[in-house]
């Protein structure tokens, strides 16, 4: 496996009493070069195979056989799988939008940031067996006329839910109705798209449950987090959303103290201090998720959609390497194995999701729906930012240390692609 190094999304700028990092000294120095050594320790010694394994089995089994994956779409009465296919080449496809007009977090607008090469916008992801339509503002909005859709999560979440704005902004009228002023402008907001009575919002909850540290404060050395308490922010909205797509993993794979009500239970990736029982990510990961989806499985009828993993493709190189992430083209089929540890957290939502429908039963309020992107997001390392995160990176030349975004996609960019296939899975009534 290789290094995890998520971003800290909400402060992806550089200090100046630290440049080159955009996260306090020590913990840059755990990301750079002590993270793999850690997460190895971490996953090999204290949390072994077995830990993981312990959890998942009795899920595996109790999920036996009750039931088929959803992640499928229709093509000519047929089901189709858009999880696996290819990317095939297809030029101007991803050229939808001026994300500076949308609003999208800077760090994403990589056209704007200068990055000069384009052909990451010529591709289109054609499943295995059935085209996939390019996205159709109109149909998207049909689907969900009179509904509140709501993106909850990590920066994943929010960049997939920029792109869905950008999307539809650039096709319809809207109104901002609400976006929180300051540093988290780009966490809280909400459009209006009048013509069909939607509502779209995102919620910044990168642990989807109640977490306090690092996403408030970076000077805070660990995490905090409730695994029995839904996010505050979006839970107290929760009786309004109709359709609510929940997207976590990589904060819970960064690790935090792991709380049940006032008690901890467990700490994964804390700091040495913190004499805590190592347990892991996944188990975690299962309950954040559990957690969630519990709180939007009463109230009102819904759709819930659990999206998978989306790979960071630092491959193991520094964060601060001006060369994190430089490819110009997808990878080729067979190229790059997906690591397993990606694979894992896409497993347990996987696990999460079919447990969160055999509790819903056929026919009941709750439509349960898995958007695996995994694989199509895995196979585009030339998506991301990278240098372009910043404005004209090289505008003073070639430094040797400069942090690239390997994680998030541009706007536009591949995250479109998640839209396409979310707006495949709402159009389709169950
Ligand atoms: C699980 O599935 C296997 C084969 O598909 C079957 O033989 C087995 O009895 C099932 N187990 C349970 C607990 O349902
Ligand atoms: C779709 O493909 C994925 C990946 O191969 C697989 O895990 C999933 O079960 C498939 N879904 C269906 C409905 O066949
Ligand atoms: C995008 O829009 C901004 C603001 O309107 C404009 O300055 C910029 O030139 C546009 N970019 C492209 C590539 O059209
Ligand atoms: C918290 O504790 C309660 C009571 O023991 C238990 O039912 C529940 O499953 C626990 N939840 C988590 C997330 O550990
Ligand atoms: C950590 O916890 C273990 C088990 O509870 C205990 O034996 C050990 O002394 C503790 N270590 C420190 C440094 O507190």
């Amino acid at each position: 496996m290789g290094a995890y190094k998520p971003l800290d999304p909400r402060n992806q700028k550089l200090s100046s009493k630290n440049p080159g990092c955009f996260v306090s000294k020590p913990v840059c120095a755990c990301l750079v070069c002590g993270f793999l050594s850690l997460s190895l320790l971490h996953l090999l010694c204290c949390s072994p195979a077995g830990t993981q394994q312990a959890v998942l089995s009795p899920l595996r089994q109790y999920i036996n056989n009750t039931y088929s994956f959803v992640s499928s779409v229709p093509g000519e009465g047929k089901s189709c799988n858009y999880s696996e296919g290819t990317w095939v080449r297809a030029p101007g496809h991803a050229r939808r939008y001026n994300a500076t007009e949308c609003n999208v977090k800077e760090r994403q607008d990589c056209i704007r940031n200068g990055r000069p090469d384009t052909g990451y916008l010529d591709w289109r992801w054609q499943p295995a067996g059935c085209p996939l339509p390019a996205f159709d503002a109109r149909a998207f909005l049909s689907a969900v006329r009179g509904k509140h859709v709501a993106f909850i999560g990590d920066s994943m979440a929010r960049n997939q839910a920029q792109s869905l704005i950008c999307l539809l902004t650039a096709a319809y009228p809207y109104r901002l109705m609400y976006r929180d002023v300051g540093q988290h402008k780009h966490n809280f907001w909400r459009y209006a798209f009048p013509s069909h009575d939607v509502k779209v919002s995102y919620y910044w909850a990168p642990f989807l449950v109640r977490g306090k540290g690092k996403p408030e404060d970076d000077g805070i050395k660990e995490n905090h987090v409730h695994l029995d308490t839904p996010g505050d922010r979006w839970a107290a909205d929760a009786d309004t959303i109709d359709v609510a797509v929940l997207a976590a993993g990589h904060w819970l794979l960064n690790g935090a103290i792991y709380y049940n009500s006032s008690q901890v239970i467990g700490a994964h990736n804390a700091p040495p201090e913190f004499n805590y029982t190592k347990i892991g990510y996944a188990w975690p990961l299962h309950m954040a998720y559990r957690t969630a989806v519990e709180r939007l499985s009463s109230g009102r009828p819904r759709t819930v959609v659990l999206a998978t993993f989306s790979p960071s493709h630092f491959e193991g190189r520094p964060i601060d390497s001006p060369t994190a992430c430089t490819k110009m083209e997808p990878y080729k089929e067979g190229e790059r194995e997906l690591e397993w540890i990606f694979k894992e957290v896409r497993d347990v939502v996987y696990d999460e999701a079919a447990l969160a429908k055999v509790r819903a039963g056929d026919g009941g309020e709750v439509r349960i729906e898995v958007m695996d992107v995994t694989k199509l997001a895995s196979m585009r390392p030339d998506g991301h930012p990278s240098v372009y995160m910043n404005h004209n990176p090289f505008e003073h030349g070639v430094p040797a240390k400069m942090l690239s975004d390997c994680l998030h996609f541009c706007l536009p960019g591949p995250v479109d692609t998640f839209n396409e296939i979310l707006a495949q899975i709402l159009k389709r009534r169950r």
